[in-house]
Protein backbone atom coordinates (compact mmCIF):
# COMPACT_ATOMS: atom_id res chain seq x y z
CA UNK A 1 0.00 0.00 0.00
CA UNK A 2 0.78 3.66 -0.35
CA UNK A 3 1.36 5.67 3.00
CA UNK A 4 -0.07 9.18 2.46
CA UNK A 5 0.63 11.54 5.79
CA UNK A 6 -0.40 14.73 6.75
CA UNK A 7 -0.67 17.34 9.43
CA UNK A 8 -2.11 20.98 10.34
CA UNK A 9 -0.23 22.77 13.41
CA UNK A 10 -3.01 23.29 15.94
CA UNK A 11 -1.81 27.08 16.20
CA UNK A 12 -5.44 28.54 14.96
CA UNK A 13 -8.83 28.65 13.62
CA UNK A 14 -8.53 26.35 10.28
CA UNK A 15 -8.90 28.37 7.31
CA UNK A 16 -9.61 27.88 3.82
CA UNK A 17 -6.53 27.08 2.44
CA UNK A 18 -5.66 24.24 4.90
CA UNK A 19 -8.85 22.94 3.70
CA UNK A 20 -8.38 23.24 -0.23
CA UNK A 21 -4.32 22.55 0.62
CA UNK A 22 -4.81 19.91 2.95
CA UNK A 23 -7.66 18.39 4.19
CA UNK A 24 -10.20 18.30 0.67
CA UNK A 25 -7.12 16.18 -1.40
CA UNK A 26 -5.66 14.18 1.92
CA UNK A 27 -9.80 13.29 2.78
CA UNK A 28 -10.08 12.13 -0.98
CA UNK A 29 -6.80 10.04 -1.41
CA UNK A 30 -8.10 7.99 2.14
CA UNK A 31 -10.78 6.89 -0.12
CA UNK A 32 -8.88 5.03 -2.73
CA UNK A 33 -7.97 1.92 -2.45
CA UNK A 34 -4.55 0.76 -1.66
CA UNK A 35 -4.00 3.59 0.41
CA UNK A 36 -3.08 4.21 3.60
CA UNK A 37 -3.33 7.61 5.70
CA UNK A 38 -1.36 9.20 8.64
CA UNK A 39 -3.43 12.72 9.68
CA UNK A 40 -2.62 14.29 12.53
CA UNK A 41 -2.66 17.69 14.81
CA UNK A 42 0.77 19.10 15.12
CA UNK A 43 0.38 20.92 18.26
CA UNK A 44 4.52 20.23 18.97
CA UNK A 45 4.62 22.38 16.28
CA UNK A 46 1.91 24.72 17.56
CA UNK A 47 4.47 25.19 20.49
CA UNK A 48 6.65 27.03 18.14
CA UNK A 49 4.18 29.88 17.27
CA UNK A 50 2.51 30.32 20.59
CA UNK A 51 2.57 30.24 24.23
CA UNK A 52 -1.28 30.21 24.92
CA UNK A 53 -2.13 27.68 26.30
CA UNK A 54 -6.30 27.55 25.68
CA UNK A 55 -5.53 28.65 22.05
CA UNK A 56 -3.41 25.18 21.37
CA UNK A 57 -6.46 23.10 23.04
CA UNK A 58 -9.41 25.26 21.50
CA UNK A 59 -7.69 25.09 17.67
CA UNK A 60 -6.91 21.23 18.70
CA UNK A 61 -10.64 20.47 18.85
CA UNK A 62 -10.90 22.69 15.91
CA UNK A 63 -8.84 20.98 13.50
CA UNK A 64 -9.69 17.42 14.63
CA UNK A 65 -13.78 18.37 14.33
CA UNK A 66 -12.67 20.26 10.69
CA UNK A 67 -11.51 16.42 9.47
CA UNK A 68 -13.84 14.56 10.89
CA UNK A 69 -16.35 16.90 9.57
CA UNK A 70 -14.77 16.60 6.32
CA UNK A 71 -15.63 13.41 5.45
CA UNK A 72 -12.24 11.72 7.36
CA UNK A 73 -13.04 7.84 8.50
CA UNK A 74 -11.02 7.63 11.79
CA UNK A 75 -11.37 3.75 11.35
CA UNK A 76 -10.14 3.45 8.04
CA UNK A 77 -6.96 5.99 8.53
CA UNK A 78 -4.89 6.67 11.40
CA UNK A 79 -5.71 9.90 12.94
CA UNK A 80 -4.29 11.52 16.48
CA UNK A 81 -2.81 14.37 17.58
CA UNK A 82 1.48 14.09 17.53
CA UNK A 83 2.13 15.06 21.42
CA UNK A 84 0.54 11.82 22.19
CA UNK A 85 3.29 9.81 20.77
CA UNK A 86 6.36 10.46 22.49
CA UNK A 87 8.38 8.40 20.08
CA UNK A 88 7.89 11.31 17.45
CA UNK A 89 10.36 13.58 20.18
CA UNK A 90 12.24 10.62 20.83
CA UNK A 91 13.01 10.21 16.94
CA UNK A 92 13.66 14.14 16.44
CA UNK A 93 16.43 13.65 18.87
CA UNK A 94 18.16 10.92 16.43
CA UNK A 95 17.36 12.67 13.55
CA UNK A 96 18.91 16.02 15.08
CA UNK A 97 22.25 13.96 15.27
CA UNK A 98 22.10 13.64 11.15
CA UNK A 99 20.47 16.91 10.47
CA UNK A 100 22.96 19.37 8.67
CA UNK A 101 22.81 22.78 10.43
CA UNK A 102 23.69 24.48 7.46
CA UNK A 103 20.73 23.20 5.88
CA UNK A 104 18.53 24.22 8.86
CA UNK A 105 20.06 27.83 8.63
CA UNK A 106 18.44 27.74 4.37
CA UNK A 107 15.06 26.71 5.92
CA UNK A 108 12.69 29.35 4.99
CA UNK A 109 10.69 30.32 8.05
CA UNK A 110 13.77 30.29 9.88
CA UNK A 111 15.70 32.67 7.22
CA UNK A 112 12.33 34.98 6.83
CA UNK A 113 13.04 35.28 10.74
CA UNK A 114 16.55 36.45 10.17
CA UNK A 115 16.27 38.82 7.42
CA UNK A 116 12.82 40.49 9.52
CA UNK A 117 15.93 40.98 11.62
CA UNK A 118 18.14 42.36 9.56
CA UNK A 119 15.87 44.90 8.07
CA UNK A 120 14.93 45.89 12.15
CA UNK A 121 18.89 46.80 12.68
CA UNK A 122 18.79 43.80 15.38
CA UNK A 123 21.08 40.53 16.00
CA UNK A 124 20.28 37.79 12.97
CA UNK A 125 18.75 35.11 16.10
CA UNK A 126 17.03 38.06 18.11
CA UNK A 127 13.44 36.20 19.07
CA UNK A 128 14.17 33.35 17.21
CA UNK A 129 13.98 29.93 19.34
CA UNK A 130 15.87 27.07 19.09
CA UNK A 131 12.64 25.45 18.34
CA UNK A 132 11.54 27.40 15.50
CA UNK A 133 15.32 26.70 14.10
CA UNK A 134 14.56 22.83 14.15
CA UNK A 135 10.94 23.15 13.29
CA UNK A 136 12.28 20.92 10.15
CA UNK A 137 13.25 18.41 11.79
CA UNK A 138 10.35 17.95 14.11
CA UNK A 139 8.44 17.55 10.75
CA UNK A 140 10.76 14.88 9.17
CA UNK A 141 10.72 13.01 12.44
CA UNK A 142 6.86 13.01 11.86
CA UNK A 143 6.96 12.03 8.17
CA UNK A 144 9.99 9.32 8.94
CA UNK A 145 8.32 7.69 11.54
CA UNK A 146 5.45 6.20 9.76
CA UNK A 147 7.19 5.66 6.74
CA UNK A 148 5.16 8.04 4.37
CA UNK A 149 5.78 8.24 0.83
CA UNK A 150 3.46 10.47 -0.46
CA UNK A 151 2.97 13.64 2.07
CA UNK A 152 -0.01 16.02 0.14
CA UNK A 153 0.72 19.41 1.09
CA UNK A 154 0.78 23.52 -0.08
CA UNK A 155 3.78 24.72 -1.81
CA UNK A 156 4.80 26.33 1.16
CA UNK A 157 6.09 23.11 2.44
CA UNK A 158 8.28 21.46 0.03
CA UNK A 159 11.31 22.43 1.34
CA UNK A 160 10.25 20.36 4.57
CA UNK A 161 9.77 17.38 2.81
CA UNK A 162 13.09 17.80 1.22
CA UNK A 163 15.20 18.28 4.45
CA UNK A 164 13.03 15.36 5.05
CA UNK A 165 14.36 13.22 2.80
CA UNK A 166 17.70 14.18 3.21
CA UNK A 167 17.43 13.70 7.17
CA UNK A 168 15.85 9.94 6.37
CA UNK A 169 18.70 9.41 3.64
CA UNK A 170 21.43 10.25 5.68
CA UNK A 171 20.39 8.32 8.53
CA UNK A 172 19.85 5.13 5.85
CA UNK A 173 23.47 5.81 4.85
CA UNK A 174 24.97 5.84 8.34
CA UNK A 175 22.48 3.20 10.37
CA UNK A 176 21.06 1.01 7.41
CA UNK A 177 17.90 1.25 5.28
CA UNK A 178 15.23 1.99 8.04
CA UNK A 179 13.60 4.77 6.52
CA UNK A 180 11.20 5.44 3.48
CA UNK A 181 12.11 8.51 1.48
CA UNK A 182 9.05 10.99 1.17
CA UNK A 183 7.78 12.56 -1.53
CA UNK A 184 5.74 16.04 -1.84
CA UNK A 185 2.51 15.64 -3.55
CA UNK A 186 1.00 19.07 -4.80
CA UNK A 187 -2.32 19.79 -5.96
CA UNK A 188 -1.64 22.32 -8.80
CA UNK A 189 -4.83 24.30 -8.92
CA UNK A 190 -4.50 25.09 -5.36
CA UNK A 191 -1.03 25.05 -4.39
CA UNK A 192 -1.49 28.11 -2.91
CA UNK A 193 -4.60 29.86 -2.16
CA UNK A 194 -4.57 33.81 -1.59
CA UNK A 195 -6.26 35.54 1.63
CA UNK A 196 -8.02 38.42 1.80
CA UNK A 197 -5.39 40.81 0.77
CA UNK A 198 -4.06 38.49 -1.87
CA UNK A 199 -1.00 37.69 -0.25
CA UNK A 200 -0.55 33.67 0.50
CA UNK A 201 -3.62 32.99 2.83
CA UNK A 202 -1.94 32.67 6.20
CA UNK A 203 -2.57 32.87 9.99
CA UNK A 204 0.35 34.83 10.48
CA UNK A 205 -0.76 37.66 8.18
CA UNK A 206 -4.20 37.83 9.60
CA UNK A 207 -5.65 37.72 5.88
CA UNK A 208 -7.82 34.17 6.78
CA UNK A 209 -11.45 33.03 5.78
CA UNK A 210 -11.92 30.55 8.57
CA UNK A 211 -13.47 27.34 7.08
CA UNK A 212 -16.24 27.11 9.18
CA UNK A 213 -17.42 30.89 9.71
CA UNK A 214 -20.67 31.30 9.92
CA UNK A 215 -22.56 31.92 6.78
CA UNK A 216 -23.15 35.72 6.95
CA UNK A 217 -19.20 36.11 8.40
CA UNK A 218 -18.35 34.35 5.41
CA UNK A 219 -19.92 36.64 2.92
CA UNK A 220 -18.67 39.37 4.69
CA UNK A 221 -15.33 38.21 4.31
CA UNK A 222 -15.54 37.36 0.50
CA UNK A 223 -17.00 41.19 0.28
CA UNK A 224 -13.45 42.37 1.89
CA UNK A 225 -11.28 40.51 -0.56
CA UNK A 226 -9.07 43.26 -2.14
CA UNK A 227 -9.44 43.57 -5.90
CA UNK A 228 -8.35 46.58 -8.13
CA UNK A 229 -11.13 50.15 -8.69
CA UNK A 230 -12.18 48.58 -11.94
CA UNK A 231 -15.70 49.74 -12.60
CA UNK A 232 -18.67 47.49 -13.82
CA UNK A 233 -18.49 47.03 -17.53
CA UNK A 234 -14.23 46.98 -17.82
CA UNK A 235 -12.78 44.38 -18.58
CA UNK A 236 -11.08 42.44 -15.74
CA UNK A 237 -8.07 40.60 -15.39
CA UNK A 238 -7.61 37.17 -14.02
CA UNK A 239 -3.89 37.02 -13.66
CA UNK A 240 -2.97 38.00 -9.91
CA UNK A 241 -6.56 38.03 -8.89
CA UNK A 242 -7.32 36.31 -5.45
CA UNK A 243 -10.96 36.53 -6.23
CA UNK A 244 -10.34 34.66 -9.51
CA UNK A 245 -8.18 32.10 -7.68
CA UNK A 246 -10.41 31.27 -5.02
CA UNK A 247 -13.25 30.61 -6.94
CA UNK A 248 -10.94 28.63 -9.09
CA UNK A 249 -9.95 26.66 -6.31
CA UNK A 250 -13.64 25.57 -5.33
CA UNK A 251 -14.86 25.49 -8.88
CA UNK A 252 -15.24 22.99 -12.07
CA UNK A 253 -13.11 23.49 -15.00
CA UNK A 254 -16.02 24.46 -16.70
CA UNK A 255 -17.12 26.75 -14.18
CA UNK A 256 -13.51 28.53 -13.43
CA UNK A 257 -13.71 28.81 -17.00
CA UNK A 258 -17.06 30.77 -17.38
CA UNK A 259 -15.92 32.64 -14.85
CA UNK A 260 -12.74 33.73 -16.68
CA UNK A 261 -14.95 35.09 -19.42
CA UNK A 262 -17.36 37.21 -17.32
CA UNK A 263 -13.79 38.83 -16.09
CA UNK A 264 -12.68 39.23 -19.76
CA UNK A 265 -16.67 40.69 -20.31
CA UNK A 266 -16.19 43.31 -17.33
CA UNK A 267 -18.03 41.26 -14.26
CA UNK A 268 -18.88 43.81 -11.66
CA UNK A 269 -16.43 42.87 -8.31
CA UNK A 270 -19.71 42.65 -6.24
CA UNK A 271 -21.23 40.27 -8.20
CA UNK A 272 -17.96 38.56 -8.69
CA UNK A 273 -17.72 38.40 -4.85
CA UNK A 274 -21.81 37.17 -4.85
CA UNK A 275 -20.75 33.90 -7.57
CA UNK A 276 -17.76 33.39 -5.37
CA UNK A 277 -19.58 33.34 -2.12
CA UNK A 278 -22.29 30.89 -3.37
CA UNK A 279 -20.02 28.87 -4.32
CA UNK A 280 -17.99 28.52 -1.59
CA UNK A 281 -21.11 28.07 0.76
CA UNK A 282 -22.44 25.57 -1.65
CA UNK A 283 -19.59 23.69 -1.04
CA UNK A 284 -19.33 24.58 2.46
CA UNK A 285 -23.17 24.78 4.19
CA UNK A 286 -23.44 20.76 4.64
CA UNK A 287 -19.90 20.67 5.78
CA UNK A 288 -20.21 23.33 8.72
CA UNK A 289 -23.62 21.61 10.18
CA UNK A 290 -21.64 18.73 11.04
CA UNK A 291 -18.62 20.60 12.06
CA UNK A 292 -20.68 22.53 14.34
CA UNK A 293 -22.82 18.72 15.92
CA UNK A 294 -18.97 17.52 16.30
CA UNK A 295 -18.19 20.93 18.34
CA UNK A 296 -20.70 19.98 21.15
CA UNK A 297 -19.29 16.66 21.40
CA UNK A 298 -15.64 17.35 23.01
CA UNK A 299 -15.58 14.17 24.46
CA UNK A 300 -16.40 12.17 21.46
CA UNK A 301 -13.34 13.81 19.56
CA UNK A 302 -10.91 12.97 22.51
CA UNK A 303 -12.10 9.48 22.71
CA UNK A 304 -11.70 9.37 18.55
CA UNK A 305 -7.79 10.71 18.98
CA UNK A 306 -7.14 8.65 22.08
CA UNK A 307 -8.22 5.77 19.76
CA UNK A 308 -5.91 6.90 16.92
CA UNK A 309 -3.14 7.30 19.18
CA UNK A 310 -3.23 3.62 20.00
CA UNK A 311 -3.04 2.76 16.49
CA UNK A 312 -0.39 5.02 15.51
CA UNK A 313 1.36 3.73 18.07
CA UNK A 314 1.38 0.08 17.75
CA UNK A 315 3.80 1.41 14.33
CA UNK A 316 5.84 3.76 16.24
CA UNK A 317 7.10 1.91 19.47
CA UNK A 318 7.86 -1.32 17.02
CA UNK A 319 10.08 1.22 14.79
CA UNK A 320 12.00 3.48 17.75
CA UNK A 321 12.83 0.18 19.51
CA UNK A 322 14.46 -0.51 16.11
CA UNK A 323 16.09 2.53 15.33
CA UNK A 324 17.47 2.39 19.35
CA UNK A 325 19.57 -0.51 18.35
CA UNK A 326 20.51 0.54 15.37
CA UNK A 327 22.14 3.63 16.91
CA UNK A 328 23.75 1.71 19.44
CA UNK A 329 21.20 2.69 22.57
CA UNK A 330 20.01 -0.13 25.31
CA UNK A 331 17.61 -2.07 23.86
CA UNK A 332 14.62 -1.62 25.47
CA UNK A 333 13.06 -4.99 24.87
P1 LIG B 1 0.19 24.49 8.41
O1 LIG B 1 -0.56 24.22 9.66
O2 LIG B 1 0.79 25.82 8.21
O3 LIG B 1 -0.73 24.18 7.19
C1 LIG B 1 -1.41 22.93 7.09
C2 LIG B 1 -1.56 22.56 5.63
O4 LIG B 1 -2.30 23.57 4.95
C3 LIG B 1 -1.57 24.00 3.82
N1 LIG B 1 -1.80 25.43 3.63
C4 LIG B 1 -2.17 25.95 2.46
N2 LIG B 1 -2.44 25.39 1.28
C5 LIG B 1 -2.81 26.20 0.28
N3 LIG B 1 -2.93 27.54 0.42
C6 LIG B 1 -2.68 28.14 1.60
N4 LIG B 1 -2.81 29.46 1.72
C7 LIG B 1 -2.28 27.34 2.69
N5 LIG B 1 -1.96 27.60 3.99
C8 LIG B 1 -1.66 26.41 4.54
C9 LIG B 1 -0.10 23.73 4.17
O5 LIG B 1 0.69 23.63 3.03
C10 LIG B 1 -0.21 22.44 4.91
O6 LIG B 1 -0.31 21.35 4.01
N6 LIG B 1 4.51 22.18 9.20
C11 LIG B 1 3.14 21.97 8.78
C12 LIG B 1 2.43 20.94 9.63
C13 LIG B 1 3.15 19.68 9.70
C14 LIG B 1 3.25 18.69 8.68
C15 LIG B 1 4.04 17.67 9.22
C16 LIG B 1 2.75 18.59 7.39
C17 LIG B 1 3.85 19.23 10.77
N7 LIG B 1 4.38 18.02 10.49
C18 LIG B 1 4.35 16.52 8.48
C19 LIG B 1 3.07 17.44 6.64
C20 LIG B 1 3.85 16.44 7.19
C21 LIG B 1 2.40 23.29 8.90
O7 LIG B 1 2.69 24.16 9.69
O8 LIG B 1 1.29 23.36 8.17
Amino acid sequence: ATRVLTGITTSGTPHLGNYAGAIRPAVAASRRPGVESFYFLADYHALIKTADPARVQRSTLEIAASWLACGLDPDKVWFYRQSDIPEIPELTWLLTCVAGKGILNRAHAYKAAVDRNRELGEDDDAGVTAGLFMYPVLMAADILMFKAHSVPVGRDQIQHIEMARDFGARFNHLYGEHFVLPEAAIEENVATLPGLDGRKMSKSYDNTIPLFAPRDELRKLVFSILTDSRMPGEPKSTEGSALFQLYQAFATPAQASEFAAAFAAGIGWGEAKQALFELLDAELAPLREKYEALMARPDHIEAVLRAGAEKARAIATPLMLELRRAVGLRDLR
